[in-house]
C-alpha cells in the first residue's frame, strides 16, 4: 500500500510556503549564479552519458533541503519500494505496477501477488526476439511466399504512442521493414496508411492491452477486411495478423491464433507498456538487440533511481523541481522540448504519461484535493517551437518551466547544422534566465547609433524580464539505451510527483465516461431519427449533423 500523507500537512510544506514568500519569490536566478561560482556543479548530476543541469532553477540549497524534506516525509522511500516489490500500488484496480519488471536484467525474481512474475517475462521476450529475427531475415513469409516489408501496428494511447515516439526517435536504427500505426478511429488514419502498403507483404500488430477498445477493434477489422479481399482466404490471416495483449480470450475470437498472440499482464500499465510486447512494432523496425538495450537503459535508469539518495537522484530531482512550480509558483504547465528532430513525438508521449498519471483530484484517501497536482505537459522540437510558442515562454504573464534535451553527437553531421542547433539550445536556457534589461535595452540601441527619441517608445516591448526556469539533459547521443535512459526517468518523475501529491498515478478513470457516452450515442446516429434524448445542445449537434451528412 502506498503511504497516506497529505503533503500540504507536512512540516517542509510549510516551511516551503515561508521560504517561498521569504526568499525566493523575489529570488533571480542570475544572481543566485553571480553569488555561487559553484552552483553549476552544485546543481547539475552525470549519470553515465547524460549530464542533467538542473542549475537553472529558482532554486537555492534550502529550496533543495525542504524539497527533499517533502519527500522523505511523503515517504517517497517506501513507496518506490512498494512499486519495485510488486505490492499492489494500483489501488483502484488491485493491481501492481511492474514495468520494471519489464527491464529487469538483475537475475532476481519479482514477484507479484507470491509469483515470480520473470519466467513469463523472459518467455514473451524469447518469443518477440525469435518472431522479430524470423520477420527480418525473412524466415516468416506473408501467404504468397514473400517477405514481410510493412508492418501496421493498430493501437491507441499507451498502444500506439510509445512505440511510435521510440521508433521515431531511433531512425538511424531501422532495419529493413517499414513501420506504420494506425490510431484514430477516423477512417482516413487506416484509409491512408493502407495505400502505402501491400497484403501479401505487411504485417498487422493489433496492440491492445484490453483488445476490446473501440477505436483499434474498428481499424482491425477494417484492416482484416482489407487483406482478405486480396487473400482470400481466412488461413492466411495467421501469417499477417499477430496480437499484442493481455487478453486471450479476445484475441482468440477476433480470430489471431494464440501462437500468434504476444502476452502482458494487468501489472503493465498501457501508458507504461512499450517495454512489454507492446514494443513488438519497436523490436521489429530497429532489431531485437536494439530493443533490448532500450530495456537495459530503462533498466540502469531504474538502479539509479531505486538506490541513489534523492539529493543525486535524477527522477527525484526531476519531480522535485517540477513540483516546487506547480505547487508554490501556481505554474499549470511544462514544456518538453527535445533539440533532436528525431524526438518530434517525446513530448506527445509523456503528455500521456504525465496527464494520463497525474491528471487527478481526488487523494488516496478517496477525498477532494485541495493542492495543484500534474501539470499540461507540451512541447516541439527545437528549434521550431522558437519560431512558434516561445515568445509566450520569454514574455508571457504565466510561468512555463521546460526541459531542454539535446544529444551532443548528431544522427546526421552535415556541415554545421549541428552547432547551429546546440548554440539555440544553450542561447535560449541563458536568454530564459538573464532576460533583457531596460539599461541593456537603451545600450543596445545607443550602441547601434540610435538617437533616445527614435528607440524611447520602444524600449518596454524589447525588455525580457528572464528568470524563467529550465532544466537541460545533455545526452552524448541519442542511441537505444540512452533513450531508455530518458524514458525511465521521466516515468519516475511522473511517480515522484503522483507519491507526493497523494494521488494515484495508475488509474484513468477520467477517460471512460467519453467512451461510455459515445457509445450510447452511436446507436442513435445509425438511423435518421430526430434526438431528444440530452440536453439542447447535443440535440442539436446529433441532428444537425444528420442533417448535414445526407
Ligand atoms: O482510454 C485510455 C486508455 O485506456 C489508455 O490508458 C490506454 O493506453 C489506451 O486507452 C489503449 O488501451 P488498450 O491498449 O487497452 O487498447
Amino acid at each position: 500500500m502506498l503511504p497516506r500523507v497529505n503533503p500540504t500537512n507536512t512540516q517542509a510544506w510549510l516551511l516551503l510556503k515561508r521560504h517561498h514568500e521569504d526568499e525566493m519569490q523575489r529570488a533571480k536566478i542570475k544572481e543566485l549564479f553571480a553569488h555561487d561560482a559553484e552552483r553549476f556543479s552544485k546543481f547539475s548530476l552525470q549519470f553515465e552519458d547524460i549530464l542533467f543541469d538542473y542549475s537553472k532553477n529558482i532554486i537555492n540549497a534550502k529550496s533543495l533541503q525542504l524539497l527533499l524534506q517533502l519527500a522523505e516525509e511523503c515517504k517517497l522511500k517506501e513507496a518506490i519500494e512498494s512499486m519495485f516489490t510488486g505490492e499492489l500500488i494500483n489501488e483502484t484496480e488491485g493491481r501492481s505496477v511492474l514495468h520494471t519488471a519489464l527491464r529487469n536484467f538483475s537475475g532476481k525474481p519479482v514477484l507479484s501477488e507470491g509469483k515470480d512474475v520473470m519466467p513469463d517475462v523472459h518467455a514473451v521476450q524469447a518469443h518477440m526476439k525469435a518472431f522479430s529475427n524470423d520477420v527480418l531475415s525473412g524466415k516468416w513469409k506473408g501467404y504468397s511466399g514473400k517477405k514481410i516489408k510493412y508492418i501496421v501496428n493498430i493501437g491507441i494511447g499507451g498502444s500506439d504512442l510509445g512505440p511510435v515516439m521510440v521508433t521515431e526517435a531511433l531512425k538511424p536504427y531501422w532495419k529493413e521493414v517499414q513501420p506504420y500505426f494506425v490510431s484514430n478511429v477516423d477512417g482516413t488514419h487506416i484509409a491512408e496508411t493502407l495505400k502505402k502498403v501491400t497484403p501479401e507483404e505487411t504485417l498487422f500488430l493489433i496492440a491492445s492491452k484490453t483488445f476490446t477498445t473501440q477505436e483499434t477493434m474498428t481499424n482491425a477489422h477494417t484492416a482484416r477486411d482489407w487483406f482478405l479481399k486480396t487473400a482470400k482466404d481466412e488461413a492466411h490471416v495467421a501469417k499477417h495478423f499477430v496480437a499484442l495483449s493481455t487478453n486471450e480470450k479476445e484475441v482468440t475470437k477476433f480470430g489471431i491464433d494464440k501462437a500468434n498472440m504476444f502476452g502482458f499482464w494487468d501489472w503493465v500499465g498501457g501508458r507504461y507498456s512499450l517495454w512489454s510486447a507492446i514494443g513488438l512494432s519497436i523490436a521489429l523496425t530497429i532489431g531485437y538487440d536494439n530493443f533490448e538495450q532500450l530495456l537495459k537503459g530503462g533498466y540502469a535508469a531504474d538502479e539509479h533511481f531505486r538506490n541513489t539518495p534523492f539529493d543525486k537522484n535524477i527522477p527525484a530531482i526531476m519531480a522535485l523541481v517540477g513540483l516546487w512550480y506547480t505547487n508554490f509558483y501556481g505554474s499549470q504547465t511544462e514544456a518538453i522540448l527535445p533539440y533532436d528532430q528525431y524526438m518530434h513525438r517525446f513530448s506527445a508521449y509523456f503528455q500521456q504519461g504525465n496527464m494520463e498519471s497525474n491528471g487527478k483530484s481526488v487523494d488516496r484517501n478517496g477525498n477532494e484535493v485541495h493542492h495543484a497536482t500534474g501539470p499540461v505537459i507540451w512541447g516541439e522540437p527545437g528549434t521550431n517551437g522558437q519560431h512558434a510558442f516561445y515568445q509566450l515562454i520569454h514574455q508571457g504573464k504565466v510561468l512555463i518551466p521546460c526541459d531542454f534535451i539535446a544529444p551532443a553527437i548528431s544522427h546526421n553531421p552535415i556541415g554545421d547544422h549541428h552547432n547551429k542547433l546546440l548554440s539555440n539550445f544553450f542561447a535560449q536556457t541563458e536568454a530564459l534566465m538573464n532576460g533583457k534589461t531596460e539599461q541593456e535595452v537603451r545600450d543596445e540601441f545607443l550602441q547601434a547609433g540610435k538617437k533616445e527619441e527614435t528607440f524611447k517608445k520602444l524600449v518596454p516591448f524589447k525588455v525580457f524580464t528572464g528568470n524563467r526556469p529550465t532544466n537541460s539533459f545533455l545526452v552524448k547521443e541519442i542511441t537505444p539505451y540512452t533513450l531508455g535512459n530518458l524514458i525511465a526517468f521521466y516515468e519516475h518523475k511522473i511517480f515522484v510527483q503522483g507519491v507526493i501529491w497523494n494521488i494515484f498515478s495508475f488509474d484513468q478513470w477520467g477517460v471512460e465516461l467519453g467512451k461510455q457516452l459515445a457509445s450510447k450515442i452511436l446507436p442513435e446516429l445509425e438511423n435518421e431519427d430526430t434526438i431528444s434524448a440530452h440536453d439542447s445542445s447535443t440535440n442539436g449537434l446529433i441532428n444537425a449533423y444528420k442533417k448535414m451528412r445526407k
